[in-house]
């Protein structure tokens, strides 16, 4: 698909039942990835479902990574720094990466590389209640302009929980993933520890990486990695996204950053709607619950 207009830029394909925009994306580049790309043993992923603090994790990482030095952060873009590796600039930027790589991903896992089963890798998946996922999501859609308007919350409410949705459902990327859960190179957390406790999970994120740092460059990540400090930094708050990706004057990448901002939208119906498929895909097959609050 070459999109060549601004209105072919919103057409969607699917890809082993999975939904993905044409702009940037292509059913090749995708088996490239599953099939063909490398994944290298010092690689370490960034992987979330769309909305899920993605950007947080990237900054969290980059941060991790520079010693709390907030120079890598305010100099070069996220995009740069953690590529995605599914989207084609992401592939081209990924290969170009001097090793070892921070390298991103919303692949759900069964289109993820297969090398990764024969790798060292390390993977943090980070998860997010997805009452607050959809409601991101679906502001989020309005600005990106190679994404559909998402159309009502009710119509949209009911795309993402039949899985129409650009990455798929998330009950899918969620359970896939979270397979992984007691694989040493696999470490999970939530966006609500997150907003808990920065500068525990921080350490945590730490230990996981075998990197240590000090009391005050752990202090640093979280300064620099605070909603406030990347909302102002137009290396990560996606002001630099060409006008033609998003549209600026209907938002921002960094609208709420809180827990629990659903209740602010989805009607009690809505939610109990919700509810009824969460218990079914997640807590009748899984025996728990790894999210929701
Ligand atoms: P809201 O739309 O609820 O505000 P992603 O990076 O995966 O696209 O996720 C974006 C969501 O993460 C947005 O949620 C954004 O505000 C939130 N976010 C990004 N950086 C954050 C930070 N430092 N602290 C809290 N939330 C953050």
């Amino acid at each position: 698909c070459l999109c060549p207009s601004p209105a072919m830029a919103r057409e969607y394909f699917t890809h082993k039942g999975v939904l993905f925009p044409c702009l940037d994306f292509s059913p090749e580049n995708l088996s490239y990835v599953e099939n063909e790309f490398q994944v290298q043993d010092d690689d370490v992923f960034n992987i979330t479902y769309p909305k899920s603090g993605t950007s947080w994790m990237r900054e969290i990482l980059s941060l991790i990574r520079s010693d709390g030095d907030p120079g890598w952060v305010r100099s070069v873009v996220n995009w740069d720094r953690v590529p995605w590796v599914e989207s084609r600039p992401g592939l081209e930027a990924t290969l170009k990466y001097p090793t070892p790589r921070l390298l991103c991903s919303h692949l759900p896992i069964q289109l993820f590389p297969k090398s990764l089963q024969r790798s060292k890798a390390k993977i943090i998946y980070t998860l997010r209640c997805p009452k607050d996922v959809l409601v991101s999501l679906y502001h989020f859609s309005k600005l990106l302009r190679y994404f559909r308007d998402p159309g009502s919350l009710d119509s949209f409410l009911e795309d993402f929980l039949s899985g129409n949705v650009v990455y798929g459902s998330w009950f899918d990327h969620v359970t896939g993933w979270m397979g992984l859960k007691g694989n040493e190179n696999f470490f999970s957390i939530t966006y609500e520890e997150l907003q808990q406790d920065l500068q525990g999970s921080v350490q945590r994120i730490c230990h996981f990486l075998g990197k240590e740092l000090s009391e005050e460059q752990v202090a640093a990540v979280v300064e620099n990695a605070s909603f406030q400090s990347m909302k102002g930094n137009k290396m990560s708050n996606f002001s630099q996204l060409p006008d033609e990706y998003m549209d600026h004057q209907k938002g921002e990448l960094l609208r709420k950053g809180i827990c629990g901002d659903w209740r602010n939208h989805l009607s009690e119906a809505q939610s109990q709607r919700f509810d009824t498929v969460y218990q079914e895909r997640i807590c009748d097959c899984w025996g728990q619950d790894p999210v929701i609050p």
